[in-house]
């Protein structure tokens, strides 16, 4: 052999040497590399035993060549052992944790506001008997109009501020569509809550987003009236925001006759008159009424055997209230500092 060949054969036991140690982590194996690489038969001590077969000028650098690679894979052993150790033994190693280090802070898990007092009125909800429904986002004009006695054409169509898509669906505006395809696939009596996001075309401000949480409910009887809804409503702000003093006032929603809305005493003036209540002491919280004749014929429910009531509660607006929040985007800014505030 050359000098030339020699000193490959020496980095190539070196090379397989270190690829050997990083394919096998395990103690048995480290050894038995090291012996293979390193023992007395090993080729790297085998061409130092016979090191004064070679010319003298040749001599030196492949004593000096096979005395690197030993050492190299030396180190390699040396630390893997030591790894190996540290791993067994995690708490007693020195090299592998370092105990001055801060530790790393795990912020404990709480619901979103608005997910919580979600939840908190799903709860109350299924203690009174109502079951939870859902429907879909992007509906037909049928279910978010037609259907609720709001016809084509018609300009209590304009109350609802409306996103159109090219393909002829829409964005659903409120959750009263899910009313229809609840009433169309099960049989009264019912008791349901539908919460779920609506969206409107609106210029974003401090209250409106273009997009916004309903929980519509539903309630049909034989014998619903409007005291029943009068009862539920009034527990459920006294549930939600404590509200101690309510009102019922006329308004208009063409698939409910009557149509109403509850008032609650305004909760920052207590009644005096403030900016959140625009100095009437009153905040409106949540539309409703009794379901109109109309409705149930469409949903093929006869409405000389059933009676019924709805309502539908802007969520954001009650969760604003209820934590004194001035400002709705706070609540989707993901910003951890509003958030963890509640
Ligand atoms: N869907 C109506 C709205 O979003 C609210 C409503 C629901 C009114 C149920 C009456 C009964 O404006």
């Amino acid at each position: 052999m050359n000098s030339e060949e020699i000193l490959k054969k020496i980095e190539q036991a070196l090379n397989k040497a270190k690829v050997e140690f990083n394919e096998k982590i395990n103690e048995k194996n480290l050894d038995e590399i090291y012996k293979n690489y390193l023992g007395k038969n090993s080729l790297l001590n085998n061409i130092l035993r016979g090191i004064s077969d070679y010319e003298p000028e040749i001599r030196k650098n492949v004593g000096l060549s096979v005395n690197a690679a030993k050492s190299q894979i030396e180190e390699i052993y040396k630390n893997l052992k030591e790894q190996l150790k540290a791993d067994n033994n995690p708490a007693g190693s020195s090299l592998r944790i370092d105990m001055s280090l801060p530790g790393v802070k795990i912020e404990p898990f709480h619901t979103h506001p608005i997910t919580a007092v979600l939840n908190d009125t799903v709860d109350f909800f299924s203690s009174m008997g109502f079951e939870v429904v859902e429907g879909p986002e992007i509906e037909t004009t049928h279910y978010n109009f037609d259907a609720l006695n709001i016809p084509d054409n018609h300009p209590a169509r304009d109350i609802w501020d409306t996103f159109y898509l090219k393909n002829g669906f829409i964005p659903r505006t409120h959750t009263s569509s899910v009313q229809v395809r609840t009433m169309e696939t099960r049989k009264p009596p019912l008791r349901v809550i539908a919460p779920g996001r609506c969206y409107r075309y609106e210029s974003v401000d401090a209250t409106h987003l273009f997009m916004f949480n309903q929980v519509e409910g539903l309630f049909i009887d034989k014998n619903a009236r409007l005291s029943d809804l009068k009862g539920i409503l009034e527990a459920t702000v006294k549930h939600l925001l404590g509200a101690k003093k309510t009102r019922f006032r006329p308004a208009f929603y063409p698939f409910v006759e009557p149509g109403l809305d509850l008032d609650i005493e305004c909760v920052f003036c207590h009644g005096k008159g403030c900016s959140v209540c625009k100095s009437s002491g009153w905040i409106e919280v949540i539309p409703c009424g009794m379901v109109h004749p109309k409705v149930f014929e469409y949903a093929g429910i006869n409405p000389a055997e059933y009676k019924g009531f709805a309502f539908g509660m802007g969520f954001d607006r009650l969760v604003m209230l209820k934590y004194n929040v001035n400002d709705l985007r706070l609540l989707y800014s993901g910003n951890m500092d509003v958030l963890n505030q509640f």
